[in-house]
């Protein structure tokens, strides 16, 4: 059972004052977004505000301080514009066949056309075809805001030569692009089982080397990307690095659950993204959240078969790694192998902070609740090492549902660095036959709110 929010509030005050002291000696010498409350003139990144005073006037969004700038995107509303005149280019018109045989050329010539059209441009891929591209990017900066409308199907090319020679990490690339959609309920297929085959998590015996990314967003500023179905990657399925601003939204990803490395949607370095009302059903991470995000927020998702919502890995090859301001709201986990997780290499530096997961429900998810800084993916040994990515103001609120271990929670943190302000609130994670769970904690700070089930360690 949880303290009760009577007993808590001393207890509260005196984290508000120990975080005080304390996060001004960790805090970012550099924040990139404004602390201060302009209404109020209260501190947000001095005082996680879940600890503070203002808690119970403010709404769920208002807590880590960041929603009113996801809501900011007025940027779309222009780009939603119906009055806007447009060009239409069709890959049909500069050849593509649609027949199996091989259509990037046509691709390219159409996308050279639509980026350089003095009025908005939409590059068209029509419907009922399915339309074979090798490795291709779509590179900005362009003339003209851009839309891409997939109707049709793109598939992958299944043999892996027509990768030699390239880089191997991408399929389709957008790159250096402002204001762009991608839209259409058009699929994109990555056909990638004789990449799985060949990968060393199905094979030990093969070297382990990467695959192609099969919808990759490189340095792209004001993007919609929704209504799209993605599926069978050769190994990630969606990536978003170094994007801001950016809104996705009823997409289903899907991949075999036994599909290796086939993450969902994979965001690194980006900020100020939205993730909404999409279904991610694949054979790795569902979301994989890396370093020099911020300002992220997932809302309405489902995820499973896979490895769950991931923060992390981060801190690997002794690296610095910042992620802050991640809101997870509203997501139906089933049969996933880890439910939200926090994973961090030892030997890293910097930290992951204001994390916040809420109205989560698992369904029998194996390991629920999971902070890791012992993470190591790796087939040599990880050794113990003094530094850590450093693991702090975590908040869990109304996580509900059944695990299909005995261990629901699980903080491992770093004996070196510990994990501190983790906030358990209305938890109720049974075992999948009904029963008893138990928590397990390993260096780590913390506190209770409502009824938290299993028993806290906190
Ligand atoms: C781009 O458009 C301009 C005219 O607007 C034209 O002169 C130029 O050749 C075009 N470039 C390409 C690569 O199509
Ligand atoms: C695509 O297929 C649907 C269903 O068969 C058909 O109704 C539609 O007219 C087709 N569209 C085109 C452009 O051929
Ligand atoms: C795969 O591509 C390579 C070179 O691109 C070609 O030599 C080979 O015949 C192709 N294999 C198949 C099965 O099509
Ligand atoms: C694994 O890879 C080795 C080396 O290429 C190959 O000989 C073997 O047949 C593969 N095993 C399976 C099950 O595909
Ligand atoms: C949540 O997402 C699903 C699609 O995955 C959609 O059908 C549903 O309407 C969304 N719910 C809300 C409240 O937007
Ligand atoms: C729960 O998941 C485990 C595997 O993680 C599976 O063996 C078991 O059958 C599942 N139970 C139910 C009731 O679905
Ligand atoms: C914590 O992590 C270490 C290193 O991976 C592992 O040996 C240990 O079993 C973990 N403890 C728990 C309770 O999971
Ligand atoms: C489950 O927990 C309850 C309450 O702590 C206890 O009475 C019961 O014996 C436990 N059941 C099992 C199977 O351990």
């Amino acid at each position: 059972m949880g303290l009760s929010p009577r007993r808590l509030l001393p207890v509260s005050m005196l984290w508000l004052c120990y975080y005080s002291c304390y996060s001004s000696l960790i805090e970012d010498p550099h924040p990139l977004y404004n602390c201060i409350d302009s209404a109020t003139g209260y501190d947000q990144c001095a005082y996680p505000a879940y600890y503070g005073p203002m808690e119970d006037q403010h709404t769920q969004f208002s807590i880590i301080g960041y929603e009113p700038a996801i809501l900011s995107l007025d940027r779309f509303d222009q780009m939603d514009s119906p009055e806007a005149s447009q060009t239409e280019v069709s890959v049909d018109d500069f050849g593509a066949k649609g027949d199996g045989t091989d259509d990037t050329k046509a691709f390219e010539k159409a996308w050279e056309e639509a980026c350089n059209s003095s009025e908005k441009a939409v590059l068209v891929v029509p419907e009922n075809k399915t339309y074979l591209l090798k490795q291709i990017t779509f590179s900005g900066p362009c003339k003209s805001d851009l839309s891409v409308k997939i109707t049709g199907t793109i598939e992958a090319s299944s043999n892996r030569s027509d990768w030699d020679g390239l880089n191997r990490r991408h399929w389709i690339e957008f790159k250096d692009l402002k204001n762009l959609r991608v839209e259409g309920g058009g699929t994109i297929n990555g056909n990638g089982k004789t990449w799985w085959d060949n990968s060393c998590k199905r094979n030990k015996s093969l070297p382990c080397t990467g695959a192609p990314t099969a919808l990759t967003f490189r340095s792209c500023k004001n993007l919609i990307v929704k209504n799209l179905r993605i599926k069978d990657s050769q190994q990630m399925h969606l990536s978003f690095e170094r994007c801001e601003n950016v809104r996705v939204s009823d997409l289903i990803i899907t991949a075999p659950g036994d599909s290796p490395n086939t993450d969902g949607i994979h965001i690194t370095s980006t900020q100020k993204i939205l993730v909404m009302n999409s279904v991610i059903r694949t054979g790795d991470d569902c979301f994989s959240i890396e370093s020099g995000s911020k300002k992220v927020k997932v809302t309405n998702i489902t995820c499973g078969p896979g490895h769950g919502i991931s923060i992390g890995s981060l801190g690997d090859g002794n690296s610095e790694a910042h992620v802050s301001e991640i809101l997870v709201v509203g997501a139906n986990l089933f049969e996933t192998t880890n439910g939200i997780r926090i994973k961090t290499w030892q030997g890293g530096s910097g930290n992951a902070k204001n994390i916040k997961f809420q109205d989560i429900a698992m369904h029998n998810v194996t390991r629920p609740i999971i902070i890791d800084q012992n993470y190591c993916d790796s087939k040599k040994p990880c050794p113990e090492q003094g530094s850590a990515v450093k693991v702090s103001s975590v908040v869990y609120k109304n996580i509900k549902g059944t695990s299909a271990s005995e261990v629901a929670v699980n903080f491992n943190c770093s004996k070196s660095i510990p994990c501190e302000g983790i906030l358990l609130e209305d938890i109720n994670l049974v075992g999948t036959s009904g029963s008893n769970t138990t928590m397990s904690c390993k260096n780590v700070q913390g506190l209770n709110k409502g009824e938290v089930y299993p028993p806290s360690c906190l």
